[in-house]
C-alpha cells in the first residue's frame, strides 16, 4: 500500500466526504492486515498522535491508542474530561493549539457539540480524525461497520440493512448510513417516531438513490434482513429526560425478536450496550459485534497510515 493522494494529510470529519473506492481502499486494507499480508507496524515512528477526548470512550480511545502505538507513534492527551484542564474550562480552541506546539502530527478529536472536529480541523494544519461529535457524525466508526459487514458477507452490495433504536442521537447511525449510500443497498430505519433518523440524512440518502424505508416495530422487518445495526438510546444527548422515560426499554434485541431472521443474518452494535441487545444473543451465529469491535483496531491502524502516509 503505497502513499495515496486521496488520503495523505486529510481530515476525516463525515463519512459523507468518502467515496466508495476510498471505503474500499480502507477495506482492502484492513483484511490484508488482518490476514497478516504485509505489516503496519513501526511505519510512522517518530509522529506523535493527539488524542482528544472531551467525552468519555472505552474502544474508540484504546483502539487509537493502540493502532497509534503500533504504527510506533507517541501518544498524548487524554481519554475522557476528567484528568485533563477541561473541568477549568479550556476550551477545545487552545487545546489543539497547545498540543500542535508540543509537536502533535495527527488529532484525534471526541467532542459532544456537533461540529467539533471540524472546528478543530480549521484550526490546525494537521489532519484532524473525529473520534464522534456530539448525536452527528462517527466516521471511523462506520468504516468498522462496513469492514464487519465485508468480513461477514464479503461484499455490501445486495444486502439489506436495518438500523435499529435511537437512529436521531446515535452518531454512529448516521455515519453508517452516510457511508452505506456508496453501495447498492436497501436500508430500512427501525425506530420510534421520537428516535427516528434525522430529515437531513434521509435527505442526502435519496440524493445518491438510496431511498430509506422507515418502520416502527423490528417484528415487521425482522425476517427479510442480511444485517441489523442496533443501537443504544443516547440518554446523554436527548433534550428532555421525560422523553427518555418514553422510549426507554421500547425495544429489546432478543432470540424471540430474532425469530423471523434469517439463519445468516449478522447483528452489529458500534457497544456500549445496555439494555436493547440481550447477551443471550452473544452465543449465535448472528452476533458480529465483537468481531466488529476487533476490526477497530486494524482499521484505524491502516487510515493513520495512509493519512501520515507511513507507506508499507
Ligand atoms: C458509540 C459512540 O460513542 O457514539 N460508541 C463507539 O464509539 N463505539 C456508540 C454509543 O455511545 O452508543
Amino acid at each position: 500500500m503505497g502513499p495515496s493522494t486521496d488520503f495523505l494529510g486529510r481530515d476525516v470529519v463525515s463519512a459523507r466526504d468518502f467515496k466508495r473506492e476510498q471505503f474500499e481502499r480502507i477495506l482492502r486494507a484492513t483484511e490484508d492486515l488482518e490476514k497478516h499480508r504485509g505489516s503496519l507496524d513501526g511505519t510512522l515512528k517518530g509522529k506523535l498522535a493527539a488524542l482528544l477526548f472531551f467525552e468519555p470512550s472505552t474502544r474508540t480511545y484504546s483502539s487509537f491508542q493502540i493502532a497509534s502505538e503500533k504504527l510506533g507513534m507517541k501518544v498524548t492527551g487524554f481519554a475522557g474530561p476528567t484528568g485533563s484542564s477541561i473541568t477549568k474550562g479550556e476550551t477545545l480552541h487552545d487545546t489543539v493549539k497547545m498540543f500542535e506546539g508540543y509537536g502533535a502530527d495527527i488529532f484525534v478529536v471526541r467532542h459532544s457539540k456537533m461540529g467539533a472536529a471540524r472546528f478543530a480541523a480549521e484550526i490546525t494544519d494537521k489532519p484532524v480524525i473525529s473520534a464522534g461529535d456530539g448525536s452527528r457524525e462517527h466516521p471511523t466508526q462506520a468504516m468498522v461497520d462496513l469492514h464487519a459487514i465485508r468480513k461477514a458477507f464479503g461484499k455490501i452490495d445486495g444486502l439489506k440493512v436495518g438500523m435499529l433504536g435511537d437512529l436521531r442521537y446515535g452518531r454512529t447511525s448516521s455515519s453508517l448510513a452516510y457511508a452505506l449510500s456508496n453501495f447498492d443497498v436497501e436500508i430500512t430505519f427501525i425506530a420510534p417516531e421520537a428516535l427516528q433518523m434525522r430529515p437531513e440524512v434521509s435527505l442526502l440518502l435519496k440524493q445518491r438513490g438510496v431511498t430509506p424505508k422507515k418502520e416502527k416495530a423490528l417484528k415487521d422487518v425482522a425476517g427479510k434482513l442480511d444485517v441489523l445495526y442496533v443501537t443504544r438510546i443516547q440518554k446523554e444527548r436527548i433534550p428532555d429526560p421525560t422523553e427518555f422515560e418514553k422510549v426507554k426499554g421500547m425495544y429489546e434485541v432478543n432470540l424471540e425478536a430474532l425469530r423471523d431472521a434469517k439463519p445468516s443474518l449478522k447483528v452489529l452494535h458500534p457497544l456500549p450496550r445496555v439494555d436493547e441487545l440481550a447477551t443471550e444473543v452473544d452465543g449465535t451465529d448472528y452476533a458480529q459485534y465483537f468481531v466488529q469491535a476487533a476490526g477497530g483496531l486494524p482499521l484505524r491502524m491502516v487510515l493513520m497510515n495512509l493519512i501520515l502516509g507511513g507507506g508499507n
